[in-house]
């Protein structure tokens, strides 16, 4: 028997950072705050990236087979707070955010510790998210920082 209380309260257990994951669809960017992101592999270098369904971020992450993740510095929470809400609601969240495209032509986040560029390899389409496999093709720091983890916000995403 699932005791559902039991699995939220573990399951929010679960450490997690905060990225900005930057998608491309065509001509338009996007990007939106990611928290569900593993390491899956050393060799070749792959993680998981499960991307909400109804998301715009997944209808481009499913059309380009590319995403970048910027990893935010620990104080960036407003930046993650901007990128949490949907594009379909808000418009370009990039209005107001300086960034640049990667080699994928995904946009990075200057203000950010870093980045590392990803093509899809595979996914996993059983859920409410999408499992998306990504291979790392290129990476990127611009400086060092403590990374912005998901506790420190007071926020949960999860359960
Ligand atoms: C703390 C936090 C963590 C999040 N982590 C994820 C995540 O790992 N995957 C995901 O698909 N959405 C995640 N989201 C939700 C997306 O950021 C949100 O659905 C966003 O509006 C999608 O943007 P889009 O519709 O412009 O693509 C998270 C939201 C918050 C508040």
């Amino acid at each position: 028997m699932l005791d559902k209380q039991a699995k939220t309260k573990l399951l929010r257990k679960i450490p997690h950072a905060l990225y900005i994951c930057g998608v491309k669809n065509g001509e338009e960017v996007n990007g939106f705050t990611a928290s569900w992101v593993n390491q899956a592999s050393f060799e070749p270098p792959l993680v998981t990236n499960c991307v909400k369904k109804d998301s715009s971020s997944h209808a481009a992450i499913q059309a380009s087979g590319v995403f970048a993740l910027s990893f935010l510095e620990l104080g960036q929470k407003e930046l993650a707070q901007k990128f949490f809400q949907p594009q379909r609601r808000v418009g370009n969240k990039f209005e107001d955010v300086e960034f640049y495209l990667g080699e994928t032509g995904c946009p990075i986040i200057k203000d950010s510790l870093g980045y590392i560029e990803f093509k899809v390899v595979g996914s996993v389409e059983h859920g409410d998210h999408t499992v998306f496999v990504g291979e790392a093709i290129a990476a990127g720091v611009h400086r060092d920082g403590e990374i912005l983890d998901l506790a420190s916000t007071g926020w949960t995403y999860g359960g």
